[in-house]
């Protein structure tokens, strides 16, 4: 065991463990959207930033990937943080204003305004769809491409993975796509989470973000439809 300063209390944490499985294990709340307990850390989305020392200027750094070490003194809830996981969050709702995991972290958090136009992107390079494939279904049917603002996710040349088996783990862990936000027409970008739950899937097989032809959720779409036609 090691110890640790975690907001100003000396704790004990197990060698190996990040600052994020500290945070977690004593139960202070930091936000995640590109960490999932099955998955290697990635670092991508920022959102679980804190500060870590000891010295006079603490740095901020991500917990999910920071590795806990003794004497090693953090704190998760100064003015800086909550105040850059805010704009981070912010940044996120202007990528991908229909995810309702998003809407839902922006009302989690008190985010109540966006100062940045929304893209309406299917996608926010957490890395998780690619992760789930490579390390929970062994498959590694897609990557990353590209660098900058031409990075994306995508199967090998663009084309339908040979290696595929349309499990369906990369939509299910997907924040963009997983649930759809449906509230009524927002007046901003904001909607201030709301609570309807619609089919795990995008609206179209062929959109990038949908590796399957068709998917299992359409399939089930589909089922379901038919079923309550035939009534
Ligand atoms: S949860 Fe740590 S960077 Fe995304």
């Amino acid at each position: 065991m090691i110890t640790i300063n975690l907001n100003g209390a000396d704790v004990q944490v197990e060698e190996g463990w990040t600052v994020l499985d500290a945070c977690k294990f004593y139960g202070i709340p930091v936000p995640t959207l590109c960490y999932n307990d099955g998955l290697t850390p990635y670092g991508a989305c920022r959102l679980c930033i804190v500060e870590v020392g000891p010295s006079e200027n603490f740095r901020i750094v991500s917990s999910c990937t920071y590795p806990a070490s003794e004497g090693l003194m953090v704190r998760t809830h100064t003015k800086r943080i909550i105040e850059t996981r805010k704009m981070l969050i912010e940044m996120l709702v202007s990528l991908c204003p229909q995810s309702k995991t998003i809407q839902d972290l922006a009302s989690k958090y008190e985010v109540t305004r966006v100062r940045f136009k929304p893209k309406y992107e299917d996608c926010v390079l957490c890395g998780l769809c690619v992760r789930m494939c490579a390390e929970q279904m062994d498959a590694k049917a897609i990557g990353f491409v590209n660098r900058g603002a031409d990075r994306k996710i995508t199967t090998p040349f663009d084309i339908k993975s040979e290696v595929c088996r349309t499990c369906g783990g990369c939509i299910y862990i997907c924040p963009a796509c997983q649930l759809r936000c449906q509230g009524p027409e927002p007046p901003g970008v904001l909607c201030n989470s709301c609570l309807n739950i619609s089919y795990p899937c995008v609206d179209v097989h062929n959109n990038v973000m949908c590796y399957m032809d068709p998917c299992g959720a359409c399939l089930l779409k589909e089922a379901d439809e038919k079923r309550k036609e035939s009534k």
